[in-house]
């Protein structure tokens, strides 16, 4: 992730989150409860937004985006803190977590399967996995163009892909989804996922 990804971030991605994201977080992070795992916590968005949750710990790979995040995390209401860490490898242990939320971060981390099976081992069995995404759309002509667009956007947003279909890679990994919803067309969902443990 570079300084100048990290540095710029909150300001472009300011209008969208203004107008629409800031309300999807809200809702989403509603549901969180007890001890929670943000995953790539980024500049911190969420930090200010939790409620009624025990403790936040939150892992991100990037430095720079750590240190854009302080400020973000001296605003919030509950306690947070920060590990330097990637989700592919989580340094805690098994059934750890109440809680976990990713929100836009899918869409870049390298290993998808690797990370969402470190997310349910750390995740308790039953607790809950809230993500707030962009994916690859239904509509044969977009996703065509999200396909054709994602090695140009991958460079220009630091490895951010279009075309992940994440839903999908959460539910043929065995999660169970609760609840899901769909905006901008089907560019984002939002869902509430449970950890079914064998
Ligand atoms: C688009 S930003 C989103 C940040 C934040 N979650 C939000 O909702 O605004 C994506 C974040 O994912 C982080 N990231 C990239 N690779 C990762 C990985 N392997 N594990 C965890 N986070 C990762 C990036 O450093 C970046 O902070």
């Amino acid at each position: 992730m570079s300084n100048q990804f990290a540095k710029w971030y909150d300001f472009f991605m300011g209008p969208l989150e203004q107008r629409k994201f800031k309300r999807v977080r809200e809702d989403l992070l509603k549901s969180a409860t007890g001890k929670v795992l943000e995953i790539g916590s980024g500049t911190g968005v969420n930090f200010p937004l939790y409620r009624n949750v025990d403790l936040v710990i939150a892992i991100e790979p990037s430095q720079h985006m750590i240190d854009q995040s302080l400020s973000k995390r001296k605003l919030a209401v509950v306690p947070i803190e920060m590990v330097n860490a990637s989700a592919e490898r989580l340094p805690f242990e098994d059934d750890t977590f109440d809680t976990v939320v990713a929100t836009l971060v899918f869409c870049t981390i390298p290993n998808v399967e690797e990370a969402i099976n470190e997310l349910k081992r750390v995740c308790k069995p039953n607790g809950k996995i809230l993500i707030f995404e962009h994916v690859k759309m239904e509509n044969t002509v977009l996703s065509s163009m999200q396909e054709g667009l994602t090695p140009l956007w991958k460079k220009i947003c630091d490895g951010c892909c279009l075309n992940r279909e994440t839903l999908k890679a959460f539910t043929s990994q065995g999660l169970k989804i609760e609840r899901v919803e769909k905006f901008y067309k089907d560019l984002f969902i939002v869902a509430e996922l449970r950890n079914r443990k064998e």
